[in-house]
């Protein structure tokens, strides 16, 4: 069992970080073994819809880590995605490689557990998390959620400790995912995946 848990944040050891942290703890003392990868400041540009992903199943993009992610997404069983708040949405960087991740790669995604938690001084922060869940909901995976929307608040480095409801969230939110991810291994090998069925896509102009 693999989660691979995505840091959105630029700031090495902040805030985002230190939820992270907990919910390492919980995958440790669970035995699910678990990789964090951090935006910190390497570039990530955003897609610029060429289509090279439609025949090659990577981004043309050789020259930053989106395509390494997408190869340990398609081995991981659960994906986690914490992002500070930037003016009400995730960081920007995030979203180019989540944009592009997503898009680009043709893993079967489906019953891939996903979480989300979002981080802020004061506000944006379940915009940014409804912003996250998007990029589950479309992918068919469901949904490890805690007790709480996943929020977590603190502007300095390291104030979100104050937050011990959404420390402790945090813990909940990966626990929650552990359970989830164990049911479906089970459901997946008794039951097997739900049938899948050939594309309709549509749009609004016809
Ligand atoms: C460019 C920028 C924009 C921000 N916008 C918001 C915002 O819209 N709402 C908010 O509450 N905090 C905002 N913040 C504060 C961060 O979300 C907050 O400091 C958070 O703890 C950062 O997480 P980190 O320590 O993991 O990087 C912003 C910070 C920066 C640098």
């Amino acid at each position: 069992m693999k989660v691979l848990i995505i840091n959105g944040s630029p700031r090495i050891g902040g805030n985002c970080s230190r939820l992270i942290s907990e919910m390492e703890g919980v995958f440790k003392s669970e035995g699910v073994e678990h990789e964090v990868y951090q935006i910190g400041s390497s570039a990530i540009r955003g897609c610029m819809a060429c289509g090279y992903c439609h025949t090659h199943g990577e981004c043309v993009f050789k020259n930053d880590d989106v395509n390494a992610l997408a190869a340990k997404f398609a081995e991981s069983d659960g994906l986690v995605v914490v992002s500070p708040v930037y003016y009400a949405s995730a960081n920007g960087s995030l979203i180019s490689l989540l944009d592009r991740m997503f898009y680009s790669s043709h893993t079967d995604t489906r019953m891939k557990v996903g979480a989300a938690f979002a981080v802020a001084r004061r506000a944006g922060s379940t915009a940014t998390f409804d912003e996250l869940n998007k990029y589950f909901t479309i992918n068919q995976m469901p949904i490890a959620s805690g007790r709480y929307w996943n929020n977590g608040f603190g502007r300095e480095k390291g104030q979100v400790e104050s937050d011990s409801e959404g420390i402790q969230n945090a813990r909940i939110t990966a626990r929650n995912m552990v359970f989830l991810m164990r049911s479906i291994a089970l459901g997946r090998e008794k039951y097997g995946l739900p049938e899948t069925e050939e594309t309709v896509f549509t749009n609004f102009v016809r």
